[in-house]
């Protein structure tokens, strides 16, 4: 439910836009370093979920690390203020030149995704004359059991090196005098809700740690990535249990004395904190369905149309009146994906009513498009 407040504010602005509550933003911000405190865990925030810079204000100045996982991001990390000792870069195509630059601002560490990649570091390292840090990204095959577009940690994905792969993978590491190795990371999915996933995981990095350490590398570093989902369906019950999460690795990963645990939380930090708010255009009532369609499409918010995500969508102009009407809610794209969803019950809707499209902090505005030449995003924050 949004407040009176939010409501009158809204009804005088141009449409769509994304809503950012940045007070929520940042009781989730305390309720996750709060709880990482308490194991002396490190978080690092994974830029790719959103890196609207109000948004990065906040996040660097909690004293998170930034996940990266493109040259740019990494530039923009370092832009706002985040410490490149607490940047760490991972994607399994990086370019020489992302390498090089990120070589050039002697970044936390790079998350290494093929013995190709540890060999080209290594040589663009040596022309700088420079030592670069690394961790092993394994691909441990765990299944997540989220959406199968947003499985990472599977033999089929094409993240991270295979467990057949190590023995080549050390060998490559002894070999290359540029390279300090400083770990092992893992990601293995997005929107994780089941977190005995987790135990799996750590399961998992018990044994590549032990495998590492038995021939003779000292694995500082275990970092076992992001993941943690968010509740999609109750938008109002809006920080993750941050408490719950860290506790699983503290109980299940055989952690030495020397070794730091690190995580890259994307969706779990932003995803509730932001609405897409958008406004009726027309109301089609037919024999069989009835549409509304808004102002925003797959262009503002592609997460639907992609992986027919849902996110619950609200009449704020309505909310007070009891839901009564089945509608499709669609976008003005020419696109017939171009869906938020079907059948979906609502009060009875007119045009010029506006639509809250909710949870859309992670993973919303950084993957708009200019499709069908659609206009700039406006953004309102609230504080
Ligand atoms: N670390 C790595 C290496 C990643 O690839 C990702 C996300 C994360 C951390 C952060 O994951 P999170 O905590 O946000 O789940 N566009 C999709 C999600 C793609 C996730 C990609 N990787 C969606 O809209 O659901």
């Amino acid at each position: 439910m949004f407040s009176n407040k939010d409501r009158s504010q809204f009804a005088d602005l141009e449409t769509p836009f994304y809503y950012y509550d940045l007070n929520l933003l940042q009781e989730t911000l305390n309720s996750c370093t709060e709880a990482a405190k308490v194991y002396d865990f490190h978080v690092h925030y994974a830029m790719k979920a959103n890196f609207n810079t109000t948004l990065l204000k906040k996040i660097r100045l909690a004293g998170l690390g930034a996940d990266c996982v493109s040259g740019n991001e990494v530039k923009k990390a370092l832009e706002m203020g985040f410490d490149a000792g607490k940047v760490v870069f991972a994607g399994v195509g990086k370019s020489d030149k992302e390498i090089n630059e990120s070589l050039d601002q002697d970044i936390f560490c790079f998350n290494v995704e093929s013995i190709q990649e540890l060999e080209v570091i290594n040589e663009l390292a040596a022309k700088k004359n420079k030592i670069a840090k690394v961790a092993i990204r394994i691909n441990p095959n765990v299944d997540a059991h989220t959406h199968h577009n947003i499985t990472t940690g599977l033999d089929e994905n094409k993240f991270g090196i295979n467990s057949w792969d190590l023995p080549a993978c050390a060998d490559t590491l002894k070999q290359c005098a540029q390279l300090e190795f400083i770990g092992i990371h893992f990601h293995i999915g997005s929107q994780i809700t089941n977190l005995d996933v987790y135990k799996n995981l750590c399961i998992r990095v018990n044994e590549f740690s032990q495998w590492f350490e038995e021939r003779g590398f000292v694995v500082k570093v275990l970092n076992v990535g992001g993941g943690l989902g968010i509740d999609y369906h109750h938008p109002e019950q809006q920080i993750p249990d941050f408490t719950a999460y860290f506790k699983i690795f503290n109980d299940f990963l055989e952690k030495r004395d020397n070794q730091e645990v690190h995580f890259e939380l994307g969706r779990a930090l932003v995803g509730q904190c932001s609405s897409l708010i958008s406004k009726v255009l027309y109301v089609k009532n037919g024999k069989t369905k009835n549409f509304i369609i808004l102002d925003a499409g797959m262009t503002e918010l592609m997460r639907p149309a992609l992986y027919q995500a849902y996110h619950q969508i609200e009449n704020i102009t309505k909310q007070d009146a009891a839901a009564s009407v089945k509608y499709d809610v669609v976008g003005p794209i020419c696109e017939s994906t171009d869906c938020f969803g079907k059948e979906v019950l609502l009060q009875e809707t007119q045009r010029g009513d506006l639509i809250a499209l909710r949870s859309t902090g992670a993973y919303g505005e950084v993957m708009s498009s200019h499709y069908n030449l659609r206009e700039e995003l406006r953004f309102v924050f609230s504080e």
